[in-house]
C-alpha cells in the first residue's frame, strides 16, 4: 500500500504521515527533507537558491547532510521552498522518491506533490490542511518550546510566503490531487487528527 500525504507548511502532515506509517508498519519518507538538504547545501556553498544552475548543483548533496539538525529550521525551510521552484531540482529528486515508494510492502511519503506527481497511482491520498492562523499558532508553540526567539507575526508572515510560493510555482504546485481525501485539522487536536487520518486511510484502502 502506497500512502501519499500532501499539504502546506505546518499543517501537521508530517505528524500524521509518521503516525500512519507506525500504525500500518510501513516505511516513511519526509520528502521535504530532500528539498531542505538542497537548500542547506546552497547555503553552505554560498550560492544563489534562485539560480536554477546553482540549485541543481546543490541537488548532488552528500547523504550525511540529511541528518544535519539545521535542516529543520525555518530559514532552511525558506531556502528549500526557493530551490524547489526549479524543475531541474525537482527532476533530480524524483527517482529517489519513486524508488522509496516502490519498495515491497509499500510506503508512506509526505510532501507537496506526492499524490499529483511522485505517486499519482498511490492507493491512498490524503491532503492535510488547516487555517493559516491555526498553523501559525502551532508553529509558534513549537518554536517557543524550543526556546527560539521569533514572534508569532514573523511566523505567520513566513508561512504565508511559503504557501504563496509553493502553491503558485509552475512545476508541481501544491494542490490536492482530484482523488485526495482532504483532512482539515484546524479544529482537531493531535490525537483526534491522527485518529481521523488513520480512519481515512482505512476507508480509502477499503475502496481500492
Ligand atoms: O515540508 P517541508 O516544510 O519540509 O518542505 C520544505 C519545502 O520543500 C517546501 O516549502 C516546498 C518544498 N517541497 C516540495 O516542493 N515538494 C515536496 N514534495 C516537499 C517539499
Amino acid at each position: 500500500m502506497i500512502v501519499a500525504v500532501d499539504g502546506p507548511t505546518a499543517s501537521g502532515k508530517g505528524t500524521l504521515a509518521r503516525a500512519i506509517a507506525a500504525y500500518f508498519g510501513l516505511p516513511y519518507l519526509d520528502t521535504g527533507l530532500l528539498y531542505r538538504a538542497v537548500g542547506r547545501q546552497v547555503q553552505l556553498a554560498g550560492t544563489n537558491p534562485d539560480s536554477a544552475a546553482d540549485a541543481l548543483a546543490a541537488a548532488d548533496f552528500p547523504d550525511a547532510l540529511l541528518s544535519d539538525p539545521e535542516l529543520r529550521s525555518e530559514a532552511i525551510g525558506g531556502f528549500a521552498s526557493r530551490v524547489s521552484i526549479h524543475p531541474q531540482v525537482r527532476a533530480a529528486l524524483l527517482e529517489r522518491q519513486r524508488a522509496f515508494a516502490q519498495q515491497a510492502g509499500g510506503a508512506v511519503l509526505d510532501g507537496r506533490d506526492i499524490g499529483t506527481v511522485i505517486c499519482p497511482d498511490a492507493d491512498v491520498k490524503l491532503f492535510v490542511t488547516a487555517s493559516l492562523d491555526a498553523r501559525a499558532d502551532r508553529r509558534f508553540a513549537e518554536m517557543q518550546s524550543q526556546g527560539r526567539e521569533i514572534t508569532r507575526e514573523e511566523i505567520h508572515a513566513q508561512i504565508e510566503r511559503r504557501d504563496e510560493r509553493d502553491m503558485n510555482r509552475k512545476d508541481a504546485p501544491l494542490k490536492p490531487a482530484p482523488d485526495a481525501f482532504v483532512l482539515d485539522t484546524t479544529a482537531l487536536g493531535k490525537d483526534a487528527a491522527i485518529a481521523a487520518a488513520i480512519e481515512a486511510v482505512e476507508q480509502a484502502r477499503g475502496k481500492t
